[in-house]
Order: C-alpha cells, then sequence, then structure tokens
C-alpha cells in the first residue's frame, strides 16, 4: 500500500492494446492500483492507433485502476493517422495525456513528449543535405523543444519526464546496433540534464535494457512491457519508482520553493517489485 512518506509511481509501456484484447492486462492493472499512487503509461498504448483499440484500454482502465493515470503516445499509436482521436478516448477515461505538457500529481510534476529517432552521441543524424533529412532531424529537435517547455512549467523538486523514445542509447542495448538510430535520440537528453529530473522513463525498445543512466547521471528506465518480462521474468511487470513526499505547505505558511536544485531534494528509489529497493543517487 502507498505510504506516506514516498509517493508510488508505477511506470509501464508498450501496453500494444489490440481489439481483442479486453482484460488482459487487468490483473496488471489491479496489482498496479493497489500498490502505487500514479500509473504511468510511456506509449504505444495501442497497436495500430485505431479508436476502437483505445476503447478497449479505456475500458480496462476504468475497471482497474483507481490511481491518477499519466500517458504519452508512441509511434504504434500515429499508424492510424487518428492519434488525436486515440487521446482524447484515454483523455475521456481521465488519463493525463502528456503532448509536450506538464501535471503535477501528490507533488511530482510529470512533462510528457513522444519523443523521436534520429540516434545517439557521435552517430546522431545531423541536419545537413536534403531537405528530407532536415525534416526528420527538425521533428527530433521539436520534440525536445516541447520537452524542455514542459518541464519549465513544473516548480515541484522531483521532476519526471514520460518519453515513448529513449533519449540515450545505453536503454536501447539489446536491440540490433542496426535499428539504434530509430529508437531514439540524445537531442532528448539535453533538457533532461537543464532541469535536472529526478528519472526519465521510456519505452520503444521492446528488446532493450531496463535501467540506464544519462552522461550526467539522470536515471532512465525502459518499462516496455516486453524488457520487464524478459528482464524479471518472475516480478510483476512494472517499474516502481518511489519519491518523497513533500509536505503539505501549512495553510498561511510559506508557500513552496521554487527551482530547487537536485542537490536539495531527498534521492528517489526505483525497484522492479519483489526485489530489494536500491538507493539512486539523484
Ligand atoms: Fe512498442
Ligand atoms: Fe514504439
Amino acid at each position: 500500500m502507498p505510504t506516506s512518506e514516498t509517493v508510488r509511481i508505477a511506470a509501464v509501456s508498450d501496453v500494444h492494446y489490440a481489439k481483442a484484447s479486453q482484460g488482459s492486462l487487468l490483473p496488471l492493472f489491479a496489482q498496479i492500483t493497489e500498490h502505487a499512487d500514479i500509473l504511468v503509461l510511456a506509449g504505444d498504448l495501442t497497436d495500430y492507433g485505431l479508436p476502437e483499440e483505445a476503447r478497449v484500454l479505456a475500458r480496462d482502465l476504468t475497471a482497474a485502476v483507481r490511481i491518477p493515470v499519466v500517458a504519452v503516445l508512441g509511434n504504434h499509436d500515429y499508424e492510424a493517422g487518428q492519434a488525436d482521436e486515440v487521446s482524447r478516448i484515454l483523455m475521456h477515461a481521465g488519463v493525463h495525456m502528456l503532448d509536450g505538457d506538464a501535471v503535477e500529481l501528490h507533488g511530482v510534476g510529470f512533462a510528457g513528449v513522444k519523443g523521436f529517432a534520429g540516434g545517439f552521441g557521435r552517430g546522431a543524424l545531423g541536419p545537413w543535405g536534403e531537405p528530407a533529412i532536415k525534416m526528420f532531424v527538425q521533428e527530433a529537435l521539436n520534440e525536445a523543444l516541447k520537452l524542455e517547455s514542459a518541464l519549465a512549467r513544473l516548480q515541484t523538486p522531483h521532476k519526471i519526464a514520460v518519453l515513448h523514445y529513449a533519449p540515450i542509447r545505453e536503454t536501447v542495448e539489446g536491440e540490433p546496433v542496426e535499428i539504434h538510430p530509430w529508437l531514439g535520440s540524445s537531442r532528448l537528453e539535453e533538457p533532461l540534464t537543464r532541469f535536472e529530473v529526478s528519472a526519465a522513463v521510456h519505452g520503444h525498445a521492446h528488446k532493450g535494457a531496463p535501467e540506464g543512466r544519462t552522461s550526467t547521471g539522470i536515471p532512465v528506465y525502459n518499462v516496455a512491457l516486453q524488457v520487464l518480462r524478459d528482464s524479471y521474468p518472475d516480478r510483476p511487470h512494472f517499474r516502481m519508482i518511489e519519491v518523497p513526499r513533500e509536505p503539505e505547505p501549512a495553510p498561511g505558511g510559506e508557500p513552496r520553493p521554487h527551482g530547487r536544485r537536485a542537490g536539495d531534494r531527498e534521492p528517489l528509489i526505483s525497484r522492479v517489485p519483489g526485489a530489494p529497493a536500491a538507493a539512486d543517487a539523484d
């Protein structure tokens, strides 16, 4: 059960709900609602981006989840060209859909974007040459800018970035190296560093690695359902991130200080349920 000392954030992604998925993840959603305060779904909510698939997921979330849900879309949710309708259906079911937006829940800030591809580090695609290449790179830059402006709106000591594409190479390792550039973009890492987020979660790389860190040490979790299943077959398939709960300001008391630095806050804890908790340095 949620404790008073921490806010428990359960994260999973790539549930790929199809027309025939009704009920398939009800046990997982019920387990999460019992043990966490907030559920994060990091994209590929549906298989083909069909409104009918979104309605199936919305029914399961409504049936089993009694905690706030934060989500971003994934590339699969765009396949049918009806991403807006997919979002609308899930918002109608109470899900906080983030696309360059931010939301604060239980004193924890969440900023979300889908993100985009383009590769990592020195291998990242640059905006040079043909217009098609420049447009491709611009899409990743636009997503990074959306993430940055969403993070800028948050004043909470702990900020969690929710992405579908990976911001670092480390959590896509395990996938064939030929497809690494299509699994994420280093351009998504810069806003995480600038705004000193406590952690980032993403999916998309179904065969990637469950944990990594940015160049400045920010923990990044690949919470794709398939990664959690493969990495921790005997444990529930979600990542639990525990954030120290902020004390409620006393009535008429000092407002919460804005713009606190990462060093001012308590460290978070993350684990896959069933495993011993490991404290993450910020
Ligand atoms: Fe996926
Ligand atoms: Fe994906």
